[in-house]
């Protein structure tokens, strides 16, 4: 047997040992394992690093990925980092922000995918609104396009929209684009927030109704949410944060019976890192996230389209890098 055959055979293993925990058989990581290995050898050779969000396939996440988090971890840990290109496997939102991040180096996706939230708002809608509402500070969800951030006083998170929108002495604030997430904000504030209609496709699935089914079918169940959900959810669990948040649930709970009300490669962390749990009810898939393939991923790193490369227009970088820098420090 030659040298690359046996190389191949333990890549093979090492995928299967983790993979068939969200029920890849080994014919499939065999397939697999010639392409990881490629990525492998292309990362090393090129200085690379690949991100993965916690939303991406299990052979992305343990197959190639050497970091997987959250949006912030993740742009956060992109900052950190060395290498000289960075991989981000995620939406192209999340590309944005690493390359604002880290101006220097070579920022790729390996898809340029969407977000219902991303795309449900332009600069120019933006503009109109800061006419509509002139001297409100904009807030804006991470889950925005660079030319977006470029318009608003200052960016967040999941994990700090309040803070954020507190940190201002104003009583009317603009917090775009997710009204859902806005309405949940609402409850938690003083300040009149001016909302926009952008929702997440995935989250908006997610009823109350179905919170409470479980809840009966499953007595000591944990249900954990983002908080894109809607109220009548993010109100009837246990937790609602962002995908981290839900994660660190997960970790220090005792609770062996447990719901996410996410998307669900969450769940497929859960199921390969804590497979003591048991996860009951359904997962919501994202099309956006769920566009990136291997493949993708090894044609970024050989030889990048120009679709693939992160470039942001010099005239909106340093407004959308200062909306992100400020979130930074706060
Ligand atoms: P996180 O910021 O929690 O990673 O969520 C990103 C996202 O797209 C949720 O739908
Ligand atoms: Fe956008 Fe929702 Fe997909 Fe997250 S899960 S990337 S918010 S569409």
């Amino acid at each position: 047997m030659t040298f690359a055959i046996q190389e191949q055979q333990r890549e093979a293993e090492r995928l299967f040992s983790v993979l068939h925990k969200t029920n890849w058989t080994k014919d499939e990581c065999d397939m697999l394992s010639p392409l990881t290995l490629q990525i492998q050898k292309l990362k090393k050779e090129k200085n690379a690093i690949i991100l993965s969000h916690s939303y991406q396939t299990p052979d992305i996440m343990y197959g190639i990925a050497d970091v997987v988090g959250d949006s912030y971890g993740l742009a956060k840990e992109a900052q950190r980092s060395t290498a000289d290109t960075i991989v981000f496997c995620s939406v192209f939102f999340m590309g944005e922000t690493a390359k604002l991040l880290n101006p220097n180096k070579t920022v790729l996706v390996p898809s340029r995918s969407g977000c219902s939230l991303a795309e449900s708002i332009t600069a120019d809608d933006v503009k109109n609104l800061k006419k509509q509402y002139p001297g409100r500070p904009v807030v804006c969800y991470v889950n925005t396009s660079a030319a977006v951030k470029a318009e608003s006083d200052i960016s967040c998170t999941s994990g700090n929209a309040l803070r954020v929108i507190e940190s201002f002495p104003d009583d009317e604030i603009i917090f775009i684009p997710d009204m859902l997430m806005g309405k949940n904000l609402q409850k938690l504030t003083t300040k009149k927030l001016i909302l926009w209609r952008g929702t997440c496709i995935v989250h908006e699935q997610f009823t109350k109704e179905r919170v409470d089914a479980i809840r009966q079918q499953y007595p000591g169940v944990k249900i954990l949410a983002h908080t894109e959900c809607s109220a009548g959810v993010v109100d009837s669990v246990d937790l609602a944060g962002s995908t981290n948040d839900m994660l660190t649930f997960v970790k220090q709970t005792d609770a062996t019976t447990l719901m996410l009300a996410t998307e669900c490669g969450l769940t497929d962390r859960v199921k390969t890192e804590y497979p003591e749990k048991n996860i009951v009810g359904v997962c919501s898939l994202c099309p956006y996230m769920k566009s990136i393939m291997l493949r993708d991923v090894l044609s970024a790193l050989k030889n990048p389209s120009e679709e693939q490369v992160v470039s942001i227009p010099e005239a909106i970088f340093e407004r959308a890098r200062q909306s992100l820098e400020k979130m930074m420090t706060l």
